[in-house]
């Protein structure tokens, strides 16, 4: 049977670290209250490179591990809520710069949840037979939409990219079973609004025209909780393998607490979930591109290894991908 193995991972990160201190002479805020509450120590804040820059520098380190050429692509997705245009967007950016010529290329939205749902759409592209190998990168600049007057939304999110190549096989590994959800019903608990209705008919009267981010963190919490849990239990239960078959779980990286509520609920210890968010905060797309990024560079992971990719958010969304390394 053929999958859809990972032969190539990038992240990419702005230089430029803003501190808990530093953003507490901004919001009425501390480090004391933002480690405890959430984990989060620093993060990184663009200076100048938008979302396809960030992008396009994971993708490309994700294309030099995977061994290929630019012209083997046959499928960009870049997966953000924050892209530099409405239109182009940012995967045709990338396949101009990357040279991927051959390269069909498309953006997707499913905000934090987004680097699962590419590459779960990408799987499908390869598995069907249409295209072999597939870029697949979560960037965000998320610090342009953010109110920065805000300090229950401000002090949890930063910038940054990762990417996977992923690519056809016939041999053993790849990704063995995936789970996607969306609940329409919650879309109010986490939003940022587009451009509004204006036209020679409509005066939207909204003359704050800057798109925000705004979030009841309260509900996002348990929803993020649940969902952690839910997923890893429906892959389990597809795949028929035990939680003590699971090498590392890469969650979303939101809050140090939701992950640690999670591993209580599903009784898997914190240990084998992989947390970096005391670096970098909650980088939405990018976030699980970049943990897996590092989990590989740092020769954690070995052939034959279970791994679960679980991610939530705005939507609200949901998902989550049972890999096995190759
Ligand atoms: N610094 C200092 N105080 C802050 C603060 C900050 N950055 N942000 C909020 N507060 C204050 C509030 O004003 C409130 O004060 P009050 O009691 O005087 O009214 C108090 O801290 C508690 O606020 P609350 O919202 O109840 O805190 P919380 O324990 O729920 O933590 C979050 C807030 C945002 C950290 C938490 O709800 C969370 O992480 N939610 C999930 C968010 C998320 O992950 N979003 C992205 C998902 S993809």
């Amino acid at each position: 049977m053929s999958r859809a193995v990972i032969i190539g991972t990038g992240k990419y990160l702005p230089d430029n670290i803003m501190t808990n201190d530093d953003l507490s002479n901004i919001v009425d805020t501390s480090d004391e209250w933002i480690s405890t509450r959430t984990g989060i120590r620093q993060r990184r804040i663009s200076t100048g490179m938008s979302t396809s820059d960030l992008a396009y520098e994971a993708g490309l380190r994700a294309l030099n591990k995977s061994g290929l050429r630019p012209e083997d692509i046959d499928l960009i997705i870049c997966a953000t809520i924050t892209p530099d245009y409405f239109m182009p967007s940012c995967a045709c950016i990338i396949q101009d710069r990357l040279g991927a010529v051959n390269a069909a290329a498309f953006d997707l939205t499913a905000a934090c949840t987004g680097m699962i749902y590419g590459m779960v759409t990408a799987e499908q592209f390869i598995k069907s037979g249409m295209y072999r190998n597939a870029l697949v990168i979560g960037a965000e600049t998320l610090s342009k939409v953010l109110d920065w007057e805000d300090r229950s939304t401000c002090v949890l999110f930063g910038d940054g990219a990762g990417a996977v190549v992923m690519a056809k096989s016939e041999g053993d590994g790849g990704i063995l079973t995936s789970n996607l959800e969306a609940d329409g019903s919650k879309y109010d608990y986490l939003t940022c609004e587009a451009v509004p209705l204006e036209n020679p008919y409509v005066d939207s009267g909204i003359t704050h025209k800057v798109p925000r981010i705004r979030m009841l963190g309260q509900e996002v919490f348990k929803y993020a909780v649940r969902t952690i849990t839910d997923n890893i239990n429906t892959l389990l239960s597809r795949a028929q393998i035990s939680k003590e078959e699971i090498k590392f779980i890469i969650s979303h990286q939101a809050n140090q607490r939701i992950i640690e509520q999670a591993s209580k609920f599903i009784k898997i210890p914190i240990e084998r979930f992989y947390m970096n968010l005391d670096l970098y905060g909650n980088t939405s797309a990018a976030s699980i591109g970049i943990a897996l990024d590092e989990l590989v560079s740092g020769n954690e992971i070995k052939k034959g290894d279970k791994i679960i990719l679980v991610g939530f958010g705005g939507g609200m969304t949901s998902g989550s991908i049972l890999l096995e390394w190759s």
